[in-house]
C-alpha cells in the first residue's frame, strides 16, 4: 500500500450516528483529519436489504477514495455486518479498510468473555449474525444473545434520552429473559453510545457496556502506529463532514453525536 500519513481518515455512515466513532477518533487521534460521510439520502441502513447497503457502500468508498482518505472506515454496524469484504475488494488496497464489529469483538474476545454476552443493534445487524458468529468463532463457549431494538435509533435523533419514554422503550426490550444472564452487552449501532448510562442503569449497573467508538479509534491508532501513517502534523482544525441529504435537523441533531459545533456539506451524490 502507497499510503502517506499526511492522507485523511475516511469515515461513513448510513446518517450521522457513526459521529460518535469519529468523535472517539477525534479525541484520540487530534492530529488527523476527518472526512466524514452520512448518507443521509439512504438512512437508516438498518431496514435496507444487504445488497442495497453493499452498493451504497461501494459508492462511498469510491467517494473517500476521491478525497485521497488512507482509511476507508465503516462507522455504521449495519454497513460493517454485510458490506466490508465487498469493500475490502472493491478497494483493492488503495486504502485500509475498517469496520466497527472486529475491534470489538477483539476486545471483549481478549478481556476473557465466558459466559453469556448480549448484542443489540439494528433489524440488519442482528439479522446478518455478524456479532455472533465473529464471537463465536474467537470464543466457541460464549453464549451469544442478541436481539434488533429498531426503536432505539429515532428515539435518539427525537432526543428522547434520559426520560420516561426511553426508559420504556429500554425496558420493554431489554426486560428479555435471555438478557438477565449477560455479563456485557455489546450497543451495535453507532447511535446507542447516547443511551449507555441509561443501558447502564436498567441492568443496575451488574452488566458491562461497550460501544464501539474508543475501541475502534483505539484500534485505528494501533494499526496507524504500526503502519507508519500517524499524522505528525496538526490536521484537527479542518474536519469535511459530507452527506447525501441535508436538513437543519441532521445538521442540528449531528452536534449531539460529534459533541461540537458540525457544519454539513450537502453533494449530489445519488442524483445522476
Ligand atoms: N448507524 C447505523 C448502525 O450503526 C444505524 C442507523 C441505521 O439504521 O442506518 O447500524
Amino acid at each position: 500500500m502507497n499510503l502517506s500519513a499526511e492522507q485523511p481518515i475516511g469515515v461513513f455512515d448510513s446518517g450521522v450516528g457513526g459521529l460518535t466513532v469519529a468523535h472517539s477518533i477525534k479525541a484520540l487521534l487530534p492530529n488527523e483529519k476527518i472526512i466524514y460521510f452520512g448518507d443521509t439520502f439512504h438512512l437508516p441502513y438498518g431496514d435496507k436489504s444487504s445488497q442495497s447497503v453493499r452498493y451504497y457502500s461501494r459508492k462511498i468508498s469510491d467517494f473517500l477514495l476521491e478525497k485521497s482518505c488512507k482509511t476507508v472506515l465503516i462507522a455504521c454496524n449495519t454497513a460493517s455486518a454485510s458490506a466490508f469484504e465487498e469493500v475490502t475488494t472493491h478497494v483493492n488496497g488503495r486504502a485500509m479498510v475498517l469496520n466497527v464489529v472486529d475491534p470489538v469483538v477483539k476486545h471483549l474476545c481478549e478481556k476473557g468473555s465466558n459466559g453469556t454476552v448480549g448484542v443489540i443493534g439494528t433489524k440488519g445487524t442482528i439479522n446478518s449474525g455478524t456479532y455472533n458468529d465473529k464471537i463465536r468463532g474467537f470464543s466457541p463457549s460464549t453464549q451469544v444473545i442478541s436481539k434488533a431494538t429498531p426503536l432505539f435509533v429515532p428515539m435518539i435523533e427525537e432526543g428522547f434520552i434520559n426520560n420516561d419514554i426511553s426508559n420504556s422503550i429500554i425496558k420493554a426490550y431489554l426486560s428479555d429473559a435471555g438478557f438477565s444472564d449477560i455479563h456485557t452487552l455489546i450497543l451495535g449501532c453507532t447511535h446507542y453510545p447516547l443511551i449507555r448510562q441509561q443501558i447502564e442503569e436498567f441492568f443496575d449497573n451488574r452488566v458491562k457496556v461497550i460501544d464501539s467508538g474508543h475501541i475502534v479509534a483505539t484500534e485505528l491508532k494501533r494499526i496507524l502506529e504500526k503502519e507508519n501513517l500517524l499524522n505528525p502534523g496538526n490536521g484537527s482544525d479542518k474536519h469535511e463532514f459530507y452527506v447525501s441529504d441535508y436538513t437543519e435537523f441532521f445538521e442540528t441533531i449531528s452536534r449531539t453525536f460529534f459533541e461540537e459545533e458540525v457544519h454539513l456539506e450537502k453533494l449530489d451524490f445519488w442524483v445522476t
